[in-house]
């Protein structure tokens, strides 16, 4: 039987079926995580991991069996593509399947942001509650308020969807025009600097790659509106959270959503100091059905490949590679 490493436990379902099909080996991280089993396995010719795992080029060059590297997740920024497509080692992901549960994650931040509602169940759980006050915890309106929504891939338009129903005007900024969008929903594309200048809130959809590293850095918090949103469900490396902290800290910004960060599991202590901050532990894709659909994904690409078929969720670069 061919081998296949899974980075950590995941759905039974998606287990068992890899153990029918396969010599399954699940990292453990009692046994020193996925680095040590790829070392004590370096014959496995499929890898399931996860974007917890960084999985680089001494990885992907040691293992000289490896066809198929299959990410339990959307993002791959975890994975060494370039060296895995110098090893012609196939990266499938999993697109589509999440977007609907991340953008309703994504609109929950706004709503929690915006009417303080983490700090409102802290008062209730403190005992604080007095009864109704005109000026308790006054919020933010999202009817009328500008969504600035920054990369309108699937989860982008997902979100700025959700954020539509409940009344707010979206605008994007993508690298590409999305003509059928506009067309369809009447969703202006601005540049980079009208967005943030005139957001209210602002929630980012990119994925994540080097020339993209700390987008929002000081100088670009420094520019949104004094009472903007900031929502990040997408990945922590986008933000510069030292220069997050401090627009906060500073009241220059209304308040902050996240579920990403930069160096998780690690968050950084002066956000996690802040009110004005609703923090999450990625769970953007983190519904029972996504979970499963996503796992199952896996076990399909794996499958696909080791059977010498074309996975169907190759990532973009590896399409692209498949064209020429
Ligand atoms: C992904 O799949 O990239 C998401 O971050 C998971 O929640």
């Amino acid at each position: 039987m061919r081998k296949v490493i899974l980075a950590h436990r995941y759905h039974e379902e998606a287990v068992a079926a890899l153990n029918r099909e396969f010599d399954l080996v699940i990292a453990d991280g009692k046994n020193g995580g996925l680095r040590a089993c790829l070392n004590r396995h370096p014959d496995a010719e499929g890898l399931i991991s996860f974007l917890s795992d960084p999985v680089d080029a001494a990885a992907i060059s040691a293992m000289k069996k490896l066809k198929i590297i299959a990410n339990f997740a959307v993002g791959y920024n975890n994975i060494d593509i370039g060296r895995a497509l110098e090893l012609n080692v196939l990266v499938t992901h999993t697109p589509d399947v999440l977007t609907r549960a991340t953008a309703d994650l994504a609109m929950a931040l706004i709503l929690a942001a915006s009417r303080r509602l983490v700090e409102g169940d802290a008062l209730v759980r403190a005992g604080e509650f007095q009864g109704w006050q005109a000026g308790l915890l006054l919020g933010r309106e999202l009817s009328g308020a500008i969504l600035g929504i920054v990369g309108m891939g699937r989860i982008g338009l997902a979100t700025a969807l959700r954020a539509r129903a409940f009344g707010m005007k979206v605008i994007y900024y993508s690298r590409s025009a999305k003509p059928r969008i506009e067309k369809k929903y009447g969703f202006a594309r601005v540049t980079f600097l009208e967005l943030i200048r005139s957001a209210d809130v602002v929630s980012l959809h990119l994925p994540y790659s080097p020339s993209v590293h700390h987008l929002f850095s000081h100088d670009v918090f420094a520019l949104m509106k004094k009472d903007a949103i900031f929502i990040n469900t997408a990945r922590g490396q986008l933000m510069d959270e030292e220069a997050l902290a401090g627009a906060l800290e500073r009241n220059e910004l209304f308040g902050a959503g996240l579920d990403v960060y930069e160096n998780e599991p690690a968050v950084n202590a002066r956000l996690k100091k802040l009110k004005n901050t609703v923090l999450l532990p990625h769970l953007g894709s983190a519904t029972e059905s996504t979970r499963r659909q996503m796992a199952m994904m896996t076990v399909q690409a794996v499958r696909q490949a080791l059977s010498g078929r074309k996975p169907r969720h190759l990532v973009p670069e590896w399409k692209e590679r498949l064209k020429k």
